[in-house]
């Protein structure tokens, strides 16, 4: 393939015109900034997760609805938010996201989370939750362990 024909690919890709205005609006992890028809859900979600800007525990809540109906959408927005105000606070606030569709498994569950948290990034191989080979129990300790030592 020629020099030219390459060249004149990449600047038509630079300066032509294109029918796609803003690419990332396309790509699975995009967060649209306004969920119209979601306010109520996106308060109720708010409100329950408020509480962990207290130091609290907030309660287990359950998404449930039509596929591509927002509730990804809804989530992450809240969450977005979440960490924007907990950072205007100085408070560290981290949410593992695990796709159960992968981690099929209770224990995938928690090695996601432990990878989500930066548990496995510990130098000391007995702070890390591994891929495979502890206990459910062990594992959950690991990560309970590693929560605390970020609170002190
Ligand atoms: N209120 C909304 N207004 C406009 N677009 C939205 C709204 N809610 C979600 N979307 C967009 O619709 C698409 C589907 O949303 P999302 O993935 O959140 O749905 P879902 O309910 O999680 O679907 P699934 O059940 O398949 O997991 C995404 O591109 C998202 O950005
Ligand atoms: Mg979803």
């Amino acid at each position: 393939m020629s020099d030219d024909l390459l060249d004149s690919i990449f600047e038509k890709a630079v300066s032509g015109k294109t029918l796609i205005k803003n690419r990332r609006t396309l790509t699975i992890d995009y967060v649209p900034a306004k969920l119209p028809f979601r306010d109520e859900e996106t308060k109720t979600i708010a409100q329950t997760l408020s509480v962990v800007l207290k130091g609290a525990r907030p309660s287990n809540l359950l998404l449930f609805g039509k596929p591509g109906t927002g509730k990804t959408a809804v989530i992450k927005n809240v969450v977005q938010r979440l960490h924007q105000k907990a950072k205007e606070l100085g408070i560290e606030v981290t949410v593992p996201f695990v796709n159960a569709k992968t981690a099929n498994t209770g224990y995938k569950v928690l090695y996601e989370i432990a990878e989500n948290m930066g548990i496995n990034r510990e130098e000391e191989k007995k702070l890390q939750v591994h891929f495979t080979g502890l206990s459910m129990g062990e594992a959950t300790d690991r990560i309970l362990d590693f929560k605390n030592s970020m609170l002190c």
